[in-house]
């Protein structure tokens, strides 16, 4: 059987270099190489909300903002189903049923939702649905028969938390039917694309923390932001030895660059490794590894940008395809709902027709 894939993302700021990395690259990939059966990228925007409840404009504006995102990046809307989370309502459903097969203390232990509540500081007024929200997450994987999630790495409990749910439901309802199978996921291939480090030097890449290359932003502000990254506090004369280890741009190099770049930009080395060894020796300054990076960077976004443009002047036609696709993702929604309902003998209607 050929695989169902569904990932997404919460709309709630532009899409930066981490997500390109970290996710888009991995999306395209699969999009273009994988003879898969359905695809679906949805825009978590209920998800958006559970830390966001008087945020909604927030929400609601960067739904489309993603979406152009994506689809200036090359995802295909003939070959992926872009939806909106919101829209389909059996994902809520689904998620009531789920509920009842997870604890309150297993949530609190979701080492992703651990670390999410010590940055939101909620302190003891957490959300339920914010708490809640991985086994809202399992049902939207469910919901589709999804075989693979590709994410990153701060998601994987989330995927955990899925997988217990399937165990638990076919567990209890399995004498009736195999309603789940077992979704897993798919992680970016370098480990470098996996946690992307912000300019400043901080170990993320995060719109809150204003410390991302957006994948909109313009040529002047990229270069500014490279030219202006962190990189070896210690590395001031260009004679000195520079420390790779914990410098921005390296690590961004590592992410983005290809041996073709060496020809193209800097014909003086002929790959990444030369030229760390010169940067650690010493006699290779900050200025022309940022100026490298930049023309890197510069290939990657100046097409997306200019589609981004093209994609701006109808917006309309984008709402539409999100409105169409959603329904479409509705419908099978539905059919695993009915199964699950099926499974669990929770047929009121059966019921009536006895009678
Ligand atoms: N939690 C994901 C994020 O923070 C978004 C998301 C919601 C998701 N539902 C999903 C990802 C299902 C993969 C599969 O971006």
């Amino acid at each position: 059987m050929k695989d169902i894939v569904l990932t997404g993302d919460r709309p709630t700021g532009n899409l930066h270099l981490g997500h390109f990395v970290g996710s888009i690259a991995n999306r395209l990939k699969l999009q273009n190489e994988l003879d898969y059966d359905k695809f679906y990228i949805m825009i978590a925007d209920t998800q958006a909300l559970t830390d966001n409840a008087n945020n909604v404009e927030k929400v609601k504006n960067n739904i489309i903002q993603v979406t152009i995102d994506y689809l200036s990046c090359g995802i295909d809307p003939r070959k992926v189903n872009i939806f909106i989370q919101s829209q389909v309502p059996q994902l809520f459903e689904i998620t009531s049923y789920f509920l009842n097969l997870v604890t309150v203390a297993r949530l609190q232990r979701n080492p992703t939702i651990k670390e999410e509540l010590k940055v939101r500081g909620f302190n003891n007024a957490i959300p339920a649905g914010f708490l809640t929200y991985p086994v809202s997450q399992a049902a939207d994987i469910l919901a589709f028969q999804t075989t693979l999630v590709p994410v990153g790495e701060d998601q994987l409990p989330m995927i955990e938390q899925t997988r217990e749910i399937v165990h638990a439901f076919n567990n209890i309802y399995q004498p009736k039917s195999q309603v789940f199978s077992l979704p897993k996921p798919i992680l970016p291939e370098k480990k470098i694309c996996e946690r992307l480090p912000g300019v400043d030097g901080k170990v993320k890449m995060s719109k809150s923390a204003g410390n991302a290359i957006n994948l909109c932003d313009d040529e002047k502000t990229v270069k500014q932001k490279i030219m202006s990254a962190y990189t070896d506090p210690d590395h001031i004369r260009v004679s000195d030895p520079g420390k790779i280890q914990g410098n921005v741009v390296f690590a961004y190099l590592d992410a983005f660059c290809q041996d073709k770049h060496f020809k193209k930009y800097l014909p003086d080395y002929e790959n990444l490794d030369q030229l760390k060894q010169h940067y650690e020796k010493g006699g290779l300054g900050d200025v022309k590894v940022k100026l490298f990076l930049n023309d890197i960077l510069q290939e990657l976004l100046t097409p997306i940008r200019e589609k981004r443009l093209q994609l701006e002047k109808d917006i309309d036609s984008i709402y539409e395809m999100l409105f169409e696709n959603s329904k479409k993702a509705s419908l099978e929604a539905q059919k695993t709902l009915q199964q699950m309902k099926d499974a669990m003998g929770l047929n009121y209607k059966k019921l009536l027709e006895k009678h």
